[in-house]
């Protein structure tokens, strides 16, 4: 249980956290300050995120949530693969401004649907 407590508190801050570094980097591009990528902002979101992988796997591990058998959680992972691609052409500085504030949206939207089904598991 303590284990359950401490991976689901891990898992959720760095949730949390991605949300904040992505938005961030969004935001400072958007004020034309994309020397960004010359700073630690450059690793930390990668950082990051291998934590929050870690820990959901770990999860899988002291919970009874299995990936194909739990609509919530099946439904999450592939919304983390939309999320990942579409974040991946929202931070390209050589795409045009259409494409990365289209991938921005989808990128937010995803990560929404993906806390939502999280923390409601609605199927
Ligand atoms: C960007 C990606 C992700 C975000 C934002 C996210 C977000 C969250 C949040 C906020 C919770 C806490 C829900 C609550 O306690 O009410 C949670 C729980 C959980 N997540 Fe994720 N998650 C992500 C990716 C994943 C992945 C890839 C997996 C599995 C491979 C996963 C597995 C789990 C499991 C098993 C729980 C525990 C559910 C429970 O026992 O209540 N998550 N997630």
């Amino acid at each position: 249980m303590s284990s359950y407590l401490a991976l689901n508190s891990i898992h959720t801050m760095a949730a949390y956290l991605t949300v904040v570094l992505f938005s961030l980097r969004l935001l400072l591009d958007a004020v034309g300050r994309p020397n960004w990528r010359e700073t630690p902002l450059r690793w930390i979101p990668h950082a990051n995120d291998t934590v929050l992988l870690l820990a959901a796997i770990s999860l899988l591990f002291v919970t009874p949530w299995m990936p194909f058998v739990h609509g919530w959680l099946t439904a999450k992972i592939f919304l983390l693969v939309g999320y990942i691609v579409a974040g991946m052409f929202a931070m390209k500085e050589t795409r045009s401004l259409r494409v990365r504030v289209i991938a921005s949206v989808l990128a937010l939207v995803q990560i929404t649907a993906i806390f939502h089904l999280a923390v409601n598991k609605p199927f």
